[in-house]
This record gives structure tokens, sequence and C-alpha cells, in this order.
């Protein structure tokens, strides 16, 4: 599974990247707004710290703006993924946008159905967003467990991408539900490698080795 990290914060992604193991990043409009900084200077600099899809989110409502707006996009680096909205309007742009061989996140994925509109429509990517379906209610993970198995029944080259994860279990459900990719907040990504057990275990091994050398 890949992880990509769920955020705007450059000095967060550097901190995250360090670990050698940060595949892409995600952005949304939401995102862009919290960093308070201009959006196009903050994918550049995100693409100089990771070598990977970073996704750019499209806020026009109608294809052709969409479209229009994903050649400014994809001016900004080489690894710029377009995001687009599930919408008609957005599959359609999607659809338009795969066929001239852009590479596409179809967004805002709260239903199988939605996710198999949007592999018909060539996406590279759909991310189904786990934890606003907890919030209302549902089990988000159910949904990337339906998406994974459909795609594999019908051999889509479509990449789930497990979005909206809020903490460490959703991460784990994502990789046993055979996500392409779980994107995450760097606050979720530094917790994964922490366990208790393991920080115990340190503290035996060392004072052990005191007792050796004494
Ligand atoms: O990037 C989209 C998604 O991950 C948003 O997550 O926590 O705002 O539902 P959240």
């Amino acid at each position: 599974m890949k992880f990509f990290i769920d955020s705007a914060e450059v000095a967060e992604i550097k901190k995250a990247a360090q670990s050698g193991i940060i595949d892409g990043v995600t952005t949304n409009p939401s995102l862009i707004k919290k960093s308070g900084r201009k959006f196009e200077e903050v994918v550049k600099e995100i693409a100089a710290i990771v070598d990977g899809p970073i996704s750019a989110e499209v806020v026009s409502l109608t294809a052709e703006e969409m479209i229009k707006e994903a050649q400014t996009l994809l001016k900004i680096h080489k690894n710029v993924i377009i995001k687009l909205p599930m919408t008609e309007e957005g599959i359609r742009a999607c659809s338009q946008l795969s066929q001239q061989g852009v590479k596409t996140n179809v967004t805002l994925v709260f239903h199988v159905n939605q996710a198999l509109l949007a592999a018909k429509a060539g996406a590279s990517f759909v991310s189904p967003f786990a934890g606003r379906l907890d919030d209302i209610g549902y089990d988000g993970m159910d949904l990337i467990e339906e998406i994974v198995g459909v795609f594999k029944t019908y051999g889509f080259k479509t990449q789930v991408l497990a979005a909206s994860i809020r903490n460490p279990e959703h991460v784990r459900r994502a990789a046993i539900a055979h996500a392409d990719v779980c994107t995450m907040p760097p606050e979720v990504f530094h917790k994964l490698f922490y366990h208790y057990l393991t920080d115990q275990g340190i503290e035996k091994f060392l004072k052990d080795w005191d007792d050796v050398r004494k």
C-alpha cells in the first residue's frame, strides 16, 4: 500500500518525507485554506520534497472549466494529478482528460456506484472518504472493501486511494482491504510508528545492556 500525506503544510510534509517512505501527497481546497498560502507556491514546494503524485483539486463546476483549470494546474509540475469532484461534470472532465493521458483523482466518493463511474471514465485514482462516512454512522472502511472487490472483479486499473483517514485503525483496515493507496494527515502517519510494547522493549534491552557492561 502506498502512503500519501494528506496535507498542504510544507513543513509537516517535509518531516514525514524524511522517513523515506512517503509516495505522494494529496491536497484539497480546505487544506490549502488552512495553510494560508498560495496554491501554486505550495504545490511547487511539495514537489521539491516528494517525488510522487501530488493531487491538486479543481474548483470549477462545469467540465469545460475543470479542463481549463487542469491545464493551468498541470503546468505547475509534472507530478500534478488533477483532482475532480464526483459529479456528472467531474466524470465528463475525467473521461476527456483520461483520453488525453492526463492523470486524475476523482474525489468525494461515498458509494461503490460512484467509484464504478470514475473507473469507467478512466480515473487514475478514486478517493472514497472513509472518515466522513463514519461521521454519519456508517463503517467507511466497508466502502473501501467494496470498491477494491468490484475493481478486481472487472479488472479496472483505477487505484483505490483510501481518504478521510482519521486514525491508525483506518490505515490498518485500508491495508487489510488491499487499498492501493492510503492518504493520511501527518499526525496519523507519525502515530503508526508507536506501540507501547516497542518502547517498553527498547527500555528493557537498554537496561539489560547497561547491566552487561557493568
Ligand atoms: O483529502 C481529502 C480527505 O482526505 C479529507 O479528509 O478528514 O477532511 O474528511 P477529512
